[in-house]
Parts: structure tokens; C-alpha cells; sequence
């Protein structure tokens, strides 16, 4: 049977792929961003997850205003890193598990939550960031991925509530897969940031972290929180952290902190990383 072994949060700032395909990831800035996810590349070693289900948003890279699929599961082969406007980075593609993610979309499908089925896409700094801070610069990727991309950039966007839901349908697909698999789901994004208009360069540090803390134990106080306080609290882009919600969601009603990271500043973002396991 595969299971949904632990959940990993993580900021996907673009400038970080930068700074990593640019061997800057040790310098004075970025190094104390980098030190954060020492402790997490040593774990994964041990850990060796056969699949992650990466959970991200397209940035109008796939996507654009012609489609704007809520919640869209890559049931593909293999993905290829998107231009972005500099040219793909140049980083492995990313490797899929098409029968894992047909599995998932059937028994998301089936459990009401119509999921987009997507066959071939690039993916961007969104997924492609992720694996290079959890991974480093290796020849392939050490993991399959079943990216799983939220619509976070145009309005109506999902609710919190809707994508802890979606995480706990996923928990329940993968348990219901009979392959004996090791599974990690990863939540992106975030934390708070607001990339353009009079709030550009917004943060808020003391919000992000009571985020963080509410991720951890029984309390599932996140699911309620409403567009609005993102939008007000952590900037109009900070509504991706509840990405990071449909990872928590899929870790059942209580986790316990194996590792945690937050730094300010990143490009015009704050940073954050969590890692965090089911607790039973
Ligand atoms: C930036 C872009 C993102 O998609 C994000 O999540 C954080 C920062 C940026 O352009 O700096
Ligand atoms: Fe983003």
C-alpha cells in the first residue's frame, strides 16, 4: 500500500533557481536562505521518497487567461521546465508517475473534487524551485513527481477549507493505491509577499510565523481563515500559502515538526520551510 509518509512547505521564489544555476547559493545572501534547507537535503537522503506530489501554481507559464483550471492533476510522463522569458532552466526534467497520478485522479474525481487531468505542460519556478532546495543540483531528479497545480493567480481562487479537503481526498487515494510506495506531499509558495501596486514588497513576519505554528499538532484553525486576511495580512500574493494547506490537509488531524526555516529577506518575499510528519 503507498503512504503519505510526511509533508514538506516551502517558499518558491523564482530568484532562488537563480541563484542556485548561478552557484551564488552560498554567498552572503543567499546563504542563510540556503543553511535553512541543509537539515532537510540531509533528510531526504535517508528518507528516499519514491513519489512526491507537488503541489504549486502555474505563474501564466502552462496556464495562461485562456484556461484557468482550479485544481489540475499531471498525469504525464515527463515535464519539461518552462520558459519563463530567460529560456527553461537548466534543470532535469522532471519525471512523472502516470499511473499513481490516473489512481489519483480517479479517486479525487469519484470523491467529487473534479480535478483538471492534465497529459503535457511545462512546469515552472513553481515545481522546478521546490526540487532544487530540497534536492540540490543533481543529474535527475532522485524522485518521481505528480505535480498538482492550484489556480492561486486569478479570482475566484479555492478556499482554504476546499484545499484542506482536497489534501485529506488525497491522503485517502494514495492509501488506497496498492503499490507499496513512499510518498511525500509538498505545499508551495508563500509566504507573504505582494509583487506589485502601492503594497509592493509587503511582509509580514509575525503573521507568517503564527501560520507556521498553526500547521503543527491538532489544530486545524487554518482551514477558516478567509481570502480577505491574506490579502490584507500577507499581500496579494501571500494567498498562495493555502497550497500549503491541501499538503496539511493530507497529513491527517495531527502532525508533529520535524524542521522549520523562515528568513526575511528573499527578492521582495519572505522565506519559509517546514517539514512535517503525520502524527497517529
Ligand atoms: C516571486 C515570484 C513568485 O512566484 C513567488 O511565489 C515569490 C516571489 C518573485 O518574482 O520575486
Ligand atoms: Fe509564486
Amino acid at each position: 500500500m503507498a503512504r503519505i509518509t510526511a509533508g514538506v512547505g516551502t517558499s518558491h521564489v523564482p530568484l532562488l533557481g537563480v541563484a542556485a544555476d548561478g552557484g551564488k547559493d552560498r554567498d552572503a545572501y543567499f546563504g542563510p536562505i540556503f543553511a535553512g534547507y541543509d537539515w532537510t537535503r540531509e533528510w531526504e537522503k535517508g528518507e528516499k521518497p519514491d513519489v512526491v506530489i507537488l503541489v504549486y501554481n502555474d505563474h501564466a507559464s502552462a496556464f495562461d487567461a485562456n484556461i484557468i483550471p482550479t485544481f489540475a492533476i499531471g498525469t504525464g510522463e515527463r515535464y519539461k521546465p518552462a520558459d519563463e522569458g530567460w529560456g527553461p532552466r537548466k534543470v532535469p526534467d522532471v519525471i512523472g508517475d502516470p499511473d499513481l497520478a490516473w489512481h489519483i485522479a480517479q479517486s479525487l474525481i469519484l470523491d467529487e473534487f473534479d480535478m483538471t487531468i492534465v497529459n503535457e505542460m511545462d512546469v515552472d519556478h513553481g515545481l522546478t524551485v521546490p526540487l532544487t532546495m530540497m534536492f540540490g543540483a543533481p543529474a535527475a531528479w532522485p524522485v518521481k513527481v505528480v505535480p498538482l497545480a492550484v489556480n492561486v493567480v486569478t479570482y475566484p481562487v479555492p478556499s482554504g477549507n476546499r484545499c484542506w479537503a482536497l489534501g485529506e481526498a488525497i491522503a485517502r487515494a494514495v492509501a488506497s493505491y496498492p503499490e507499496d510506495l513512499n510518498v511525500q506531499i509538498w505545499g508551495t509558495g508563500g509566504m507573504s509577499h505582494q509583487l506589485q501596486g502601492p503594497r509592493a514588497g509587503l511582509i509580514n513576519a509575525e503573521w507568517d510565523k503564527r501560520f507556521m505554528d498553526r500547521l503543527i499538532g491538532e489544530t486545524d484553525e487554518l482551514r477558516h481563515v478567509p481570502h480577505l486576511e491574506y490579502l490584507r495580512e500577507t499581500g496579494s500574493e501571500g494567498i498562495e500559502m493555502v497550497m500549503w494547506l491541501i499538503m496539511r490537509g493530507a497529513l491527517g488531524k495531527k502532525t508533529r515538526l520535524l524542521h522549520r526555516h523562515y528568513h526575511v529577506p528573499c527578492s521582495n518575499t519572505a522565506i519559509g520551510h517546514i517539514v512535517l510528519e503525520p502524527e497517529t
